[in-house]
């Protein structure tokens, strides 16, 4: 069987996730919709996951989704965000793919977020600062990469 996954990260969280996938799916192909395109035909499995931001994924992702969605909708898929309010990452995933597609997939999950304000530039950097203050001050944890979740996610792709 063979894989794309295809993603789109302004921050990297995204990115590192995909990476993941790809280093714990056989035949897995990464497609990084900054920079690549893909060709769906050749693939079996449909990953599409990418990063929140105010409540929407990826403006990028969203109109390769529309453009290819006859064609995704052939395929198993699943579906991952990245995003800092994690219990609501289904929510954000039913809001932002086409029903169709979301009823389709073999798994739709959340891989939690990273916000490390250092490594971020403009609104980003501002946003991330706030949120950091916000976490720290009601005594909680800084969004992180949830690993266990990728490898059971990667795991009904294999
Ligand atoms: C400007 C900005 C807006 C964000 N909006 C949301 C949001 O609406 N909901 C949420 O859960 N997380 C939000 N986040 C957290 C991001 O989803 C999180 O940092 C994620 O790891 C970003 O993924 P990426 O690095 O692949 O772009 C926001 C982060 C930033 C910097």
């Amino acid at each position: 069987m063979k894989t794309a996954i295809i993603y789109f990260s302004k921050t990297g969280a995204a990115a590192e996730c995909a990476r993941e996938l790809y280093r714990l799916i056989p035949e897995a192909t990464l497609v990084n919709l900054a920079i690549d395109t893909c060709d769906i035909a050749k693939f079996d499995n449909i990953i599409l996951g990418g990063g929140i931001r105010a409540g929407m994924i990826p403006s990028k992702l969203k109109k390769y989704v529309s453009a290819n969605e006859l064609e995704i909708q052939k395929k198993n898929i699943g579906i991952f965000v990245c995003c800092s309010d994690y219990p609501h990452s289904v929510d954000y995933i039913e809001k932002n793919f086409p029903p169709v597609i979301v009823k389709k997939a073999v798994c739709c999950a959340g891989f939690g977020a990273k916000m490390n304000a250092d490594e971020m530039k403009g609104i980003d950097r501002f946003v991330a600062k706030v949120a950091a203050k916000k976490i720290k001050k009601a005594g909680g944890e800084m969004p992180s990469i949830n690993y266990a979740k990728i490898a059971e996610f990667a795991a009904k792709f294999k």
